[in-house]
């Protein structure tokens, strides 16, 4: 099958249930969705993802929610998460999207999910993930 050359309700749409399709089966993150979305709320689950990626893409509108307190009842939702979640979107996109809208949905997946896990899982005055704080020489 040709890839989308643009990004488009029908491409999403396609995205959305080729992604979904994939994550049910990825060993890390498949069992935190399954345990979550039972089998007969995934249409309604998949109707969702789709306004919110018509909304990201397309500026729609079509999406309203709050990600940000869905997913803090999500159990056994882990910061580790983000990065497999991430690297599974970005490959789904490029299999079917050409290089340029495959990369557009990078950028903002990668911005999305970023503002996601932080509002999800960062505590005020603990220190980034993975940096460490500079040090200060004395006196
Ligand atoms: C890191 C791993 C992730 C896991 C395990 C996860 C899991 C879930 C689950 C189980 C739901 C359904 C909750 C429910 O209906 O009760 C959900 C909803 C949703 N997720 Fe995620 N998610 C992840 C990352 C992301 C990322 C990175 C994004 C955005 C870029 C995202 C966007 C959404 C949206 C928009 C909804 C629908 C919220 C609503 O109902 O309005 N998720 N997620």
């Amino acid at each position: 099958m040709p890839k989308h050359p643009t990004i488009t309700e029908d491409g999403i749409a396609q995205l959305v249930d080729t992604f979904y399709a994939r994550i049910r089966t990825e060993p890390i993150l498949g069992p935190v969705f399954e345990a979550k979305i039972a089998p007969d709320a995934w249409p309604r689950h998949l109707a969702t993802m789709r306004r919110f990626w018509s909304s990201v893409m397309l500026t729609s509108g079509a999406y309203s929610g709050n990600p940000v307190s869905v997913h803090r009842g999500v159990p056994g939702l882990e910061r580790p998460m983000f990065a497999h979640w991430l690297a599974l979107f970005t490959q789904t996109a490029e299999d079917l999207f050409e290089s340029a809208p495959a990369a557009d949905f990078a950028v903002k997946a990668r911005r999305v999910a970023f503002s996601l896990e932080l509002a999800v899982f960062h505590r005020l005055g603990a220190p980034p993930d993975g940096l460490a704080l500079p040090q200060r020489k004395a006196g």
